[in-house]
């Protein structure tokens, strides 16, 4: 195990905004009878320096406008019904994926391969039970470099009654904005950068606040639940207070462990426990290390007279009913993640990128046409497969599967944590054994999630019968 850092590795930020409680929004909290509305809407906020306003996209619920432009923190609970009605009032069409969620196909959010797409002032129910507990998101699955790099990035908490209870609880929801000095949007992308790494954002934000401030009780244990939501960012975290890991992608450790430092890559989620200092107004700051020039994503600033708890005291979350695969005698199916040639941009009701620089299993597809492609392969209801899944280039590219948790059970590149996931952040050249059983019937996407990857050719899909 990694051991504890202390280190004072970013001076703290002039912080901008204070802000109390749970950090992002309206909250919609489970127990609602009815189903809530989910209204697709543009909305303004304050993103960029100075006073400019940016015409964002997001979700408001029911009939109330969203403010401060932060997508609705939706509270679900595990084994309990939920239900949305998703409401259009942009000018395109669009739909909601419900990101990391086990949920049947039809209400997973892929236009034209699950559902038919939402065009504006039209309606979508939604309706499911999550099965796992944890930290999750949503976001369309249409027009998507645009739709969620303009804002429609939301996180769900699902809870589990059970979970320890900490003495404060923060989400995060880090991602960066393309934003010219006027506070508008600037092109969502560059082609050259695309066949790289990806377009990075020019403001970088948690919760549409530029390095915010939040408070916590001195001495107290808080839990972060922190979503990578960003079109293209891997984050490097640390934080300069003991921490403890309690999940990756919504999975608990079977154990807390210390948080050294941690990539996030997007789509991915990290619930971390962190002790704040027992002293009135010390901080933390959570710090994104990746790069030559580590910067605050945020503070915890230290309120009250010390609750005095030990790190030690958090305990683990419980395990997600996630099936075990049978690894020996298992079918072994190989992926290949590549660059390629081909030039194959297909127009599509949720926009192209108009280039294709990538493929898995050597076909280039942007995920999103009315003429998919072939599935990747065809599982069996109810087996089990192991994934030899190939990083053939020198980027990271975070691999997201739709409607399933797998196992990874090995890695030529890093050390494996354990538990499951629907994200894995490939590192340059890596190559990875995938494990998972094939019980969610149904067509389910597999793509990168750095957007413009996803978008110009590095996305497939699973077929389960
Ligand atoms: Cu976060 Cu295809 O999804
Ligand atoms: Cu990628």
């Amino acid at each position: 195990m990694p051991a504890l850092t202390r280190r004072t590795l970013l001076k703290a930020s002039a912080a901008t905004a204070a802000s109390f409680a749970l950090g992002a929004g309206l909250a919609a909290r489970p127990g609602t009878a009815a189903p809530l509305t989910l209204k697709a809407q543009f909305s303004a906020a304050k993103i960029a320096e100075g006073s400019a306003e940016t015409r964002v996209m997001t979700w408001g619920l029911g009939d109330t406008q969203a403010l401060s432009g932060v997508p609705p923190v939706l509270r679900m609970r595990q084994g309990q019904p939920f239900a949305a009605r998703l409401v259009n009032a942009l000018d395109e069409p669009t739909t909601v994926h419900w990101h990391g969620l086990r949920i049947p196909n039809a209400m997973d959010g892929v236009p034209e391969m699950t559902q038919p797409y939402v065009y504006p002032g039209d309606g979508f129910d939604y309706a499911f039970t999550p099965p796992d507990a944890g930290t999750f998101w949503y976001h369309p699955h249409c027009n998507t470099l645009t739709q969620m790099g303009h804002g429609m990035t939301g996180v769900i908490v699902v809870e589990n009654p059970a979970d320890p209870v900490f003495d404060a609880e923060i989400v995060l929801n880090l991602r960066d904005w393309r934003l010219g000095a006027d506070g508008s949007f600037i092109a969502p992308f560059k082609p050259r950068d695309a066949a790289r790494g990806g377009t990075y954002g020019t403001v970088r934000t948690a919760n549409w606040q530029r390095a915010p401030q939040f408070e916590a009780p001195a001495g107290g244990l808080v839990r972060l639940r922190i979503a990578a939501t960003d079109v293209t960012r891997i984050y490097t975290l640390g934080i300069d207070a003991p921490t403890s890991i309690l999940a990756l992608d919504s999975n608990a450790l079977p154990l807390p462990l210390s948080l050294d430092t941690l990539d996030l890559g997007p789509g991915q989620r990290a619930d971390l426990v962190v002790r704040m200092p027992d002293g009135e107004g010390q901080t933390v700051t959570l710090g994104n290390l990746r790069g030559s020039s580590p910067w605050t994503i945020a503070t915890l600033v230290a309120r009250g007279s010390s609750l005095k708890r030990d790190l030690a005291e958090a305990g683990a979350l419980a395990q997600n009913p996630i099936a075990r695969p049978e690894i020996a005698g298992a079918e072994r199916i190989p992926l290949d993640v590549t660059a390629t040639a081909e030039h194959k941009a297909v127009e599509s009701i949720c926009g192209s990128l108009g280039y294709t620089f990538w493929a898995i299993n050597k076909v280039p597809w942007p995920g999103d046409t009315p003429d998919p492609v072939a599935p990747l392969a065809e599982l069996k209801l109810g087996r089990s497969y192991v994934f030899e899944i190939a990083n053939r280039t020198p980027h990271a590219h975070p691999i997201h599967l739709h409607g399933l948790t797998f196992h990874v059970l090995s890695s030529n590149k890093r050390t494996v944590l354990p538990p499951p996931t629907d994200t894995i952040l490939l590192q340059p050249d890596e190559q990875a054994e995938l494990a998972l059983v094939a019980d969610n019937p149904g067509d389910w996407m597999l793509h990168c999630h750095i957007i413009e990857h996803q978008k110009t050719g590095m996305s497939s899909y699973l077929r389960i019968v």
